[in-house]
Parts: C-alpha cells; sequence; structure tokens
C-alpha cells in the first residue's frame, strides 16, 4: 500500500510559497481568532502560525474567550477586516456550542478579499460558478496530493464521503471539474458500500474513527482520509482502519501526515494569492 504523504507534497509547495514571499515588498500577514479553549483548535492555530514562520509571513492572533457574544466577535472580526498588517484572517472552526454562533453568519463577516480559508459565500460562490479565487483548504490540498503522486482522476469514479461546507462539498466540486464521475454519500445514503466499492478514489470525511474496513473499498482503490481523531491512548487516527486496509488497496494518505500537514499549506497559499492580489 502505497503512502500519499502530505508532510512530502507540503515541503515542496511551502518551498515554493516562500519563494514567492521572499519577492514580496511586505510580508504578508495571516490572522487567526481562535473563540475558547478547546485543546485541538490550539495545537491547530500553533501548527499555523509555526508554518507561517517557516515561510517568511506574519501571523496575527486574537484570542477570546468561549463567553464571548457574537457583536463582540463581530467587532474583533471588524478589526481584522480593517488591520492593514492582516493579508488574510481565519476564524478557528468549529466555534464552541450553544453559545448563539451560528458559522456560515460569522463566516459573512469576514471581507472576502481577506479570506484565508475560501469559506465565505463569496469565495464558494466563485468556486462553484467556474469562476475560482481562494479554494477551500482541505480539499485543495487533497487535489494536490492527488496530483502530486500522479493519481489519474479524469474518466474514474470518485465517492466523497461526507457534504459539508469546509470538505464535502468542495471536495466533489474540484473532483468534477477534474472529469471524474463523482458521489456524494452521507450519513441518511442507504447502503454506503454498494457506492464505495464501486470507486476507484474515496475521499473519506464523515469525522467517525476507524469505522472503514477493507470491505468498504474495492481492491487497488485510493482512499484519501481527511479525519482526524484523539484516541483513548492519545494517539491520532483518521476514518479508515488503517491495518486492516493493508494489502488490499493501492494508496492511502497517512493519519496524521497525509491531508493534515496540506490544509496548512494550501492556507499558506491562499494568504500569499490574496497579498499579490490575485484572490
Ligand atoms: N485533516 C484536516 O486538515 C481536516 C480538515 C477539516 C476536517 N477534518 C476532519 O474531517 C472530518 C470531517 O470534517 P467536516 O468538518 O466535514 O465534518 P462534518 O461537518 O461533521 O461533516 C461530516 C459529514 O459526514 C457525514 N457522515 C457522518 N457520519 C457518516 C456515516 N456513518 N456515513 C456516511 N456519512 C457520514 C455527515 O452526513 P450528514 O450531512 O448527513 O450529517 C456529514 O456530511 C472530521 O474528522 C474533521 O476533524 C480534517
Amino acid at each position: 500500500m502505497r503512502c500519499l504523504d502530505g508532510k512530502e507534497v507540503s515541503s515542496v509547495i511551502r518551498r515554493q510559497i516562500k519563494e514567492q514571499v521572499q519577492k514580496l515588498d511586505h510580508p504578508p500577514g495571516l490572522g487567526v481568532i481562535l473563540v475558547g479553549e478547546d485543546p485541538a483548535s490550539q495545537v491547530y492555530v500553533r501548527n499555523k502560525f509555526k508554518a507561517c514562520k517557516a515561510v517568511g509571513m506574519k501571523s496575527i492572533e486574537i484570542k477570546l474567550p468561549a463567553t464571548i457574544c457574537p457583536d463582540d466577535l463581530k467587532a474583533a472580526m471588524t478589526d481584522m477586516n480593517e488591520n492593514p498588517d492582516v493579508t488574510a484572517y481565519l476564524v478557528q472552526l468549529p466555534l464552541p456550542r450553544g453559545k448563539g454562533f451560528e458559522t456560515q453568519q460569522v463566516m459573512s463577516w469576514i471581507a472576502p478579499y481577506k479570506d484565508a480559508d475560501g469559506l465565505t459565500v463569496e469565495s464558494l460562490g466563485h468556486l462553484f460558478a467556474g469562476v475560482p479565487k481562494v479554494i477551500p483548504c482541505t480539499p485543495h490540498g487533497v487535489m494536490k496530493i492527488l496530483e502530486h503522486y500522479k493519481i489519474p482522476v479524469e474518466g474514474r469514479r470518485a465517492v466523497v464521503i461526507g457534504r459539508s461546507q469546509i470538505v464535502g462539498y468542495p471536495m466533489a466540486h474540484l473532483l468534477t471539474d477534474a472529469n471524474a464521475t463523482v458521489t456524494i454519500c452521507h450519513s441518511r445514503t442507504q447502503n454506503l458500500y454498494s457506492h464505495t466499492r464501486e470507486a476507484d478514489i474515496v475521499v473519506v470525511a464523515a469525522g467517525q474513527p476507524q469505522f472503514l474496513g477493507k470491505d468498504a473499498f474495492k481492491k487497488g482503490a485510493v482512499v484519501v482520509d481527511v479525519g482526524i481523531h484523539r484516541m483513548d491512548n492519545g494517539q491520532l487516527c483518521g476514518d479508515v482502519d488503517v491495518e486492516d486496509l493493508k494489502g488490499h488497496i493501492e494508496a492511502l494518505t497517512p493519519v496524521p501526515g497525509g491531508v493534515g500537514p496540506m490544509t496548512i499549506t494550501m492556507l499558506l497559499q491562499n494568504t500569499l494569492k490574496l497579498a499579490q492580489g490575485r484572490g
């Protein structure tokens, strides 16, 4: 089983980003607003800032308590929208539950020309209208992995498990754009395996730890595992059972070290693009 190593692809793309950053008059600045103290989100934000530094970008963080009201979050976002040091920014998701935050509404407070994650209605509209500006980082990163490892996409059958705005829908769109024949599956899909077993490429983004074994895939399939979960023993795992897939599928993205680093890399690329005025 081949390993589709996201760290390797990331290092190639991040080197190119660093070269482009050096050509700019001012280093781009990536802003992050973190609401609450979710440990996983804190780790993600730390990793994003580490990556920024490594390519010569600045980072600007606003930390807000989980108790903050939507109006105060909006005010912090207005600061980010108006701060000339911030080229692009994101609000770390998920937002704390039960505090009155509507994710889509919060996204609408991001100025589209500063949309680092590509998740505003404007960015998604451009993507789905066929004139992409900034593209959601995770699905974009998946496409870069497939491209780097020369996994053929055109004419092949692909299944995307998950239909979130962040991963599933834009993933299905990008695969369709690359001329795959795409099926989207979700929690109401009946007989999931009847779809996944037909697919040459399966992108799993269901958020269900290790829920798919080899019975779910045809022999020789390429599987991209977007899921990321912390197990009781402290280790990370994805949505598939890696041990069970060995010897059955052709290639798999590891967790960690697969889609995760690519998500951050594409965030850097979006920030660079917006700094270059190409967003
Ligand atoms: N590696 C990275 O950089 C990265 C980035 C983003 C997300 N993630 C991870 O990727 C996973 C998905 O993220 P997300 O934000 O897209 O999650 P999400 O918003 O919770 O969406 C999950 C999707 O999976 C579907 N689903 C859930 N259980 C299913 C099942 N048993 N069978 C088929 N479909 C099922 C849901 O269907 P319904 O629509 O019917 O509810 C939903 O569409 C999570 O583990 C997340 O942590 C990783």
